[in-house]
């Protein structure tokens, strides 16, 4: 035990030494960002923050290793063959991403011209070699991505705001958490500590630190009427079988906290957004439940109870850029609110790395517009420098007025459903536009991705795909 605990933090010092050459390298080779001018009318009473997911780091990344070598996962100094040769930066296939990258991101962010509020990290710290993970392996992830977020933002106003939450890849073995806290705190303890400098920014931080290392959820006050729920969705993925070891219909009391959260939060006057890694609803490819049923049900009330003081919910999970719009219960037509899904820093699996900016009114809190910013890794490898651009918003990119719940709706069923220009665009943004498994307007893929996006409960789901898209 003392042993094994002595070698996590001797890992973890050296990892945090690798983060400071990392640092280091960065400083002294990536030139200042470019300038994006953030095109709104209010920008000046506008906050900001930033949402970072997946970022699938893999220390055996291998700059000249083999990207197809026909295992499960490459770009690896093992891995057999030599056709292709994995870019420093990443490279597309069945890869994860070097360190370097991530921290690049996080000095675009750190330096990018506008005071943002706070970064939303969306946790999956660590590659896809699933079967390789253990306690140990998992936790020197964790401690890796707590120590670079926070030595990678050292210096912006922001830095000590990083709201964390737990990815699925994140548990060992992955998807696997029991519903004893005691059980999870081999991770949640010493990232919980090692994000204890950013929870002590906020006035509830010390009761939201403890709430995350018991229970992965929590819930922290981002300024005067402004609330961040951060919700633990490991409660309501399919793939954790410790939901089986129980009939409650609540596991971990989550949604019951939440109604909770939210009347408080009510009384109060503020208004929330709703942080997590898993998006509620139906897989927008398989047409399986992303989250559990019980959970889409609950979650479908509680947003639609709460839909005034809700301003938007924000996952990542998928690495994809996509929505689910929330309707109501009795009949599955009024939109009651909407979570976006934020594509991820990793490539896996054929995408661009990618993240994102948010922007919201400072008096009412209501979101005005998301920037999603990307990086091509072919022009990257090539350039010997990540250049990170801003791929495009939600306002001018689908030409909409607002983001409220109904436009958002309108958006899915009036412009991307019937008009191929827009499901064009929408389409390569899916991929952060690699034009890779782009799914074509006459396939039935689309049909698939509208119905999962304009519904997150099964019933109207099923509804939308019979009646062709109709809603
Ligand atoms: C690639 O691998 C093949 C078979 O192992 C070998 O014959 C060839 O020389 C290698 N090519 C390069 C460029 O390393
Ligand atoms: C939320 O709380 C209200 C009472 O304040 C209750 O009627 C409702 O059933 C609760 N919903 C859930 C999902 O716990
Ligand atoms: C990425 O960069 C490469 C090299 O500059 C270029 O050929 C390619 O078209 C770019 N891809 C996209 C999607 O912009």
């Amino acid at each position: 035990m003392i042993n094994n605990m002595n070698r996590i933090v001797i890992s973890g010092s050296i990892y945090l030494l690798l983060v400071i050459f990392m640092i280091f390298l960065l400083e002294n080779v990536q030139s200042a960002s470019p300038i994006i001018k953030i095109n709104s009318g209010s920008s000046s009473n506008s906050g900001f923050f930033w949402h970072v997911t997946d970022p699938h780091l893999d220390s055996d990344y291998s700059q000249g290793s083999s990207v197809e070598c026909g295992e499960l996962i490459c770009c690896r100094k093992s891995s057999p063959g030599n056709s292709t040769k994995a870019g420093r930066f990443g490279s597309y296939g069945p890869c994860d991403i070097p360190l370097e990258t991530f921290m690049s991101a996080l000095d675009f962010i750190k330096t990018y011209p506008l005071e943002a509020s706070f970064v939303f990290y969306g946790g999956d710290n660590l590659a896809h070699d699933d079967w390789n993970y253990n306690q140990e392996y998992n936790l020197n992830y964790g401690l890796l991505v707590a120590n670079a977020l926070r030595s990678g933002l050292s210096g912006s106003k922001f830095q000590n705001r990083i709201i964390p939450s737990m990815g699925n890849h994140d548990m060992a073995p992955i998807n696997l958490t029991p519903l004893d806290p005691s059980k999870n705190a081999w991770y949640l303890h010493p990232v919980g500590d090692a994000f204890q400098f950013s929870f002590n920014s906020f006035p509830d931080g010390p009761a939201a630190l403890n709430s995350f290392k018991e229970m992965g959820y929590y819930t922290v006050l981002l300024e005067p009427g402004f609330r961040a729920v951060v919700i633990n969705t490991q409660f309501c993925n399919p793939l954790n079988f410790w939901l089986l070891s129980t009939t409650d219909k609540d596991p971990g009391q989550q949604l019951a906290w939440l109604n909770t959260t939210l009347a408080a939060a009510q009384a109060a006057n503020e208004k929330v957004v709703i942080l997590g890694h898993i998006p509620p609803g139906i897989s927008t490819s398989s047409s399986l439940e992303e989250s559990t049923g019980e959970f889409n049900l609950g979650m479908s009330k509680i947003v639609e109870r709460y839909s005034s003081i809700l301003v938007g919910q924000f996952y990542g999970h998928t690495h994809n850029d996509h929505l689910k719009v929330f309707k109501d219960v009795a009949t599955s037509t009024k939109p009651t609110g909407v979570a976006y899904v934020t594509p991820a820093v990793t490539q896996w699996e054929e995408h661009n790395p990618s993240f994102r900016l948010v922007q919201y009114n400072k008096q009412t809190f209501q979101l005005e517009n998301i920037f999603t910013f990307v990086a091509n890794l072919t022009k990257a490898n090539l350039d010997g420098k990540i250049t990170w651009s801003m791929e495009y918003d939600f306002i001018n990119g689908y030409g909409l007025t607002d983001l409220s719940p109904a436009s958002i709706n309108g958006l899915i069923f009036n412009q991307l459903n019937p008009v191929k220009e827009q499901w064009d665009k929408f389409a390569l943004r899916f991929g952060a536009g690699y034009p890779k498994n782009v799914c074509h307007f006459d396939k039935p893929c689309k049909l698939k991705k509208i119905c999962a996006m304009g519904n997150v409960l099964y019933s109207g789901y099923d509804i939308c795909i019979k009646s062709n898209g109709k809603q």
